[in-house]
């Protein structure tokens, strides 16, 4: 499906982000695994390769316009083009409610999720619009994108809504030259992110199994495949949707 394709995922080193690059190499793209995490990452690239796939490592953090601009010219460097790209690299913070809320939290959940994705857009924009071929872009958003989900995840919601804003706005300014911007949003999904809920009791598993009508999780490799669509041309004509991935969560 992705035969000859250059992608480019960040967040890649744990979870969804893994599960993506791995999935994505296995219907036949060449892989930059992106991500603050040097272990992880570099143990991904090498994973993919042992599998007969292509992929190289790049340590970059989406914060920083600096950071993201490497990684790009790394992807570039490296395979000649960027033809995907998958801006994934989210981090969810704290579980407060509003008044109780943090600056420090909001700004960081900001940062990565939403800035993040912004200075990767707009990097990766700049330079599928000095190609030939152009490109296809899907940024991760979340069911948290779409309603409210539950309390106490206000800079998560604010961002993963934002996340769908961007999506629609850089899908329609670059609809007539060639490259389509689409976002995934999971239900809950069994990644490090949600052990890590799980571990500190801030939710259960049946809780969170309860939230999707389908009565179970998700496993990261489902939403890779939903990724892997519309990274493909088999996704032509789908440009600007926030597509849910979410075991009809959000059809309640
Ligand atoms: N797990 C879920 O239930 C779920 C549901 C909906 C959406 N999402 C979204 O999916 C994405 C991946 O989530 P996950 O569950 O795999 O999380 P995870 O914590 O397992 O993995 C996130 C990855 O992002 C990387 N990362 C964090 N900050 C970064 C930065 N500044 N620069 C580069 N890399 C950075 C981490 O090192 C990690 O490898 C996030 O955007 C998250 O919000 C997750």
């Amino acid at each position: 499906m992705l035969a000859g394709k250059s992608v480019l995922v960040t967040g890649a080193a744990n979870g969804i982000g893994q599960a993506t690059a791995v999935v994505l190499a296995r219907h036949g793209a060449a892989v930059v695994v992106a991500d603050i995490d040097e272990e992880n990452g570099s143990k991904v690239a090498d994973s993919i390769i042992a599998d007969g796939g292509k992929a190289t490592f790049v340590a970059a953090d989406v914060t920083t316009e600096s950071g993201v601009k490497a990684m790009i010219k790394s992807a570039v460097d490296t395979y000649g083009s960027l033809d995907c790209a998958v801006n994934n690299a989210g981090v969810d913070g704290e579980r407060t409610r509003l008044h109780d809320s943090s600056d420090d939290n909001w700004n960081r959940v900001i940062a990565v999720d939403l800035t993040g994705v912004r200075l990767a857009l707009k990097h990766e924009v700049a330079q599928m619009l000095r190609q030939p071929s152009r490109g296809a872009i899907v940024n991760m958003s979340s069911a948290a994108g779409l309603v409210g989900v539950d309390e106490g995840l206000s800079a998560y919601v604010a961002a993963k809504h934002g996340v769908i804003g961007l999506t629609r706005v850089t899908a329609l300014e670059y609809a007539t030259e060639g490259i389509r911007v689409n976002a995934v949003c999971p239900g809950v999904v069994r990644t490090p992110m949600l052990d890590r809920l799980l571990q500190q009791g801030i939710v259960t598993e049946e809780f969170a199994r309860g939230m999707h009508p389908v009565g179970r999780l998700a496993e990261p490799s489902e939403v890779a495949e939903a990724i892997a669509w519309l990274c493909s041309d088999a996704a032509s004509f789908v440009t600007g949707h926030p597509l849910a991935v979410d075991g009809g969560m959000t059809a309640r």
